[in-house]
């Protein structure tokens, strides 16, 4: 408290008189002041705002490539799931991602070379194997991009669209 009380009482004259005020002047505000007024006010601001700024999150390069062979490269967030990295992206696969991530469709279907499944730091859930089964063209290596969280080691992935789409959700 006693903090917010010394800003208050360096910054509100600061504002509420021009500095060459007298009215400034005979507050004769305390030498701790001055380290307040000789800062800007963003840096003023900075220093007790409470709010944290945002810190950007890292990116890894991740590469996917259709059943045309058209390659996409992305740039994906860590802590993102490859649906949203190719949504973010702007990469246009017909019928990608239709259920939007909810683990009801297996359209977000995606094939990983095997050294990179391996690598994979979670395994699928039960749920996601469910829906594997219902997936056009299942490999081994076979996982659902909504699934799959994109991490730090993951920088130049490359994973494959299978050639066709299956949405375990029927016919809308
Ligand atoms: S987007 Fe539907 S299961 Fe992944």
């Amino acid at each position: 408290m006693a903090l917010v009380g010394r800003v208050f009482r360096c910054v509100v004259p600061k504002f509420a008189f021009p500095s060459s005020s007298p009215v400034l002047t005979a507050l004769a505000l305390p030498n701790s002041c001055n380290r307040y007024f000789s800062k800007s006010w963003t840096e003023t601001y900075k220093r007790f705002s409470s709010s944290i700024p945002k810190q950007k999150k890292e990116t890894v390069s991740v590469h996917f490539t259709d059943s045309e062979g058209n390659q996409y490269s992305a740039n994906a967030k860590v802590g993102d799931n490859l649906l949203d990295v190719i949504i973010e992206n702007d990469i246009e696969i017909d019928g990608f991602g239709a259920c939007e991530g909810t683990l009801a469709c297996s359209t977000c279907h995606l094939i990983f070379k095997q050294a990179d499944y391996d690598k994979l730091p979670e395994t699928p859930t039960d749920e996601e194997l469910d829906m594997l089964d219902l997936a056009y063209g299942l490999t081994d290596t076979s996982r659902l991009g909504c699934q799959v969280i994109v991490t730090k080691d993951m920088e130049g992935l490359q994973v494959s669209v299978p050639a066709g789409v299956s949405d375990a959700r029927g016919p809308s």
